[in-house]
């Protein structure tokens, strides 16, 4: 019996997931993605070729092994079958080595339409959500009204989506949401309903299985399987900085209820944290930097949204979140990117401990939202060589050895490998 090992961002996002998955897909049979839906967008380079997945697993790919979208993620047919077609035009079939669970929610028109009602009543007070309806569709799932991507095969489908549209109709009536104008994706309501009820069609190209079953085959017989997270821990619904959340458990327990595995199924735990932080939408970031280091953090590291292409903020790393990340993530391996973005830094720092009210604490506290924080900060000196060309781990400069150290020193958990550049071959093993 073979376990899952599990491979998540730690941060609000972005941490180069996809990057990793694609380089650690050559050691596992199947990768799954648990959780999330088109908010999110993992970037894989290699070969000079660029490609951001929104639903699909990174690990597609590679032709001979399994991708799956299990029963926690939420599926959006029209931006899934664009996802499908962009992939066939760089010659992946997806339809080959992608099964998707029947038990995966669908994510309706009439829910981005409820993200877009949701975020405008909130006024000031809003998430920034990527307004890809998956507030609105978790909500669903939840109340036990949703729509299941098995249900699509069912006679009454149609009608059962008609009656869950109305009620969001109502619901956005409720909210003084006019949806006269309203468009999704350039598209008028009417015209994007009608492309998406048609790209229902093409998901019935895909293997639609019970993936709880398939995945728990698949350990029996020994096989390798990585969860592939989407997100961020610090997005999470219970533990993120809520209510600037994304809907669903980002962290490893929802690998389970994501998949259908126990607890006792997950093996290692790999971590991902940039060497530096940033957030994309509202909500707390105690190590902001609203100077021009923080401007040469988001120019240098392309920090731009690879969904919305809104500029991501950026910061110094935050330990005590990240210590926090690691705690509820029970993370064995550390995974650090884009230090190469600090090469020409004179130094790097470090929050080791907020300072709230006069007080040094190393934890996150529950008003996270509603307290100033100030992040004691410990400096570094950068290491002022360029990384790129670099392949091995012991040549890195001394420097940012040191600063790695005390990333591993700071967190108790080991390093495994730094990223050096969005490209699949600039990974260094420990
Ligand atoms: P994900 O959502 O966690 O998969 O991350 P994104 O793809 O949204 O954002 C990460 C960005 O950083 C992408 O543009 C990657 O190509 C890029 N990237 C990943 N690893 C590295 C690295 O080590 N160095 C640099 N400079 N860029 C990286
Ligand atoms: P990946 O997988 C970064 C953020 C949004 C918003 C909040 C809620 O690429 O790391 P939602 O659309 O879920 O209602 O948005 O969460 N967010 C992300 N930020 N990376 C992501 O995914 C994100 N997915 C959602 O910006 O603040
Ligand atoms: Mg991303």
């Amino acid at each position: 019996m073979s376990k899952v090992d599990v491979l998540l961002g730690l941060q609000w996002g972005d941490e180069g997931k996809g990057k990793v998955v694609d380089v650690l897909t050559p050691q596992y049979d199947v990768i799954a993605r648990f959780q999330g839906g088109p908010n999110a967008g993992h970037t894989l380079e290699f070969n000079g070729i660029k490609h951001v997945l929104r639903t699909i697993p990174s690990g597609i790919f590679h032709k001979d092994k399994i991708n799956v979208i299990g029963n926690g993620v939420l599926i959006e047919p029209r931006i899934f079958r664009q996802e499908i077609e962009a992939l066939r035009e760089k010659g992946v079939d997806a339809t080959q080595n992608l099964y998707i669970s029947k038990k995966a929610h669908l994510i309706l028109p009439s829910h981005r339409m409820l993200d877009a009602a949701n975020e405008m009543a909130k006024g000031n007070a809003k998430i920034g959500s990527t307004l890809k309806g998956i507030g609105p569709a978790y909500t669903d799932k939840i109340a036990r009204s949703g729509l299941r991507v098995g249900d699509i095969m069912a006679v009454d489908f149609k009608e059962r989506y008609e009656l869950l549209k109305v009620q969001h109709l109502q619901t956005a009536h409720t909210l003084r949401f006019a949806l006269e104008g309203f468009s999704i994706d350039g598209l008028p309501f009417e015209q994007y309903e009608r492309e998406w009820l048609d790209a229902i069609e093409s998901l019935k190209a895909f293997r639609l299985i019970n993936s709880e079953y398939f995945i728990n085959t698949c350990l029996a017989e020994g096989k390798r399987v990585l969860a592939e997270g989407a997100q961020g821990s610090m997005l999470d619904i219970d533990f993120g900085s809520y209510p600037f959340v994304t809907s669903s458990s980002t962290i490893t327990a929802g690998v389970c209820s994501g998949l259908g595995i126990a607890p006792s199924a997950i093996g290692r735990v790999m971590g991902i944290t940039k060497a530096y932080c940033t957030r994309v939408g509202a909500g707390p970031f105690p190590t902001e930097l609203f100077d021009e280091t923080g401007r040469r953090l988001c120019e240098l590291g392309h920090e731009f949204g690879s969904v919305t292409g809104r500029p991501r903020r950026c910061g110094w790393i935050d330990i005590p979140a990240l210590r926090y990340a690691c705690m509820l993530d029970g993370v064995t391996d550390l995974f650090v990117t884009k230090p190469d973005v600090m090469d020409d830094f004179d130094e790097v720092k470090m929050c080791t401990t907020y300072e709230i009210n006069g007080e040094q604490t190393g934890e996150l506290p529950f008003e996270f939202n509603n307290v100033h924080i100030t992040p004691v900060l410990r400096s570094y000196e950068g290491w002022k060589h360029p990384l790129a060309g670099i392949t091995s781990y012991d040549d890195l400069p001394e420097n940012l050895k040191a600063y790695l150290a005390a990333i591993e020193q700071e967190t108790g958990v080991h390093i495994m490998a730094v990223s050096i550049s969005p490209d699949r071959k600039d990974v260094l093993f420990k």
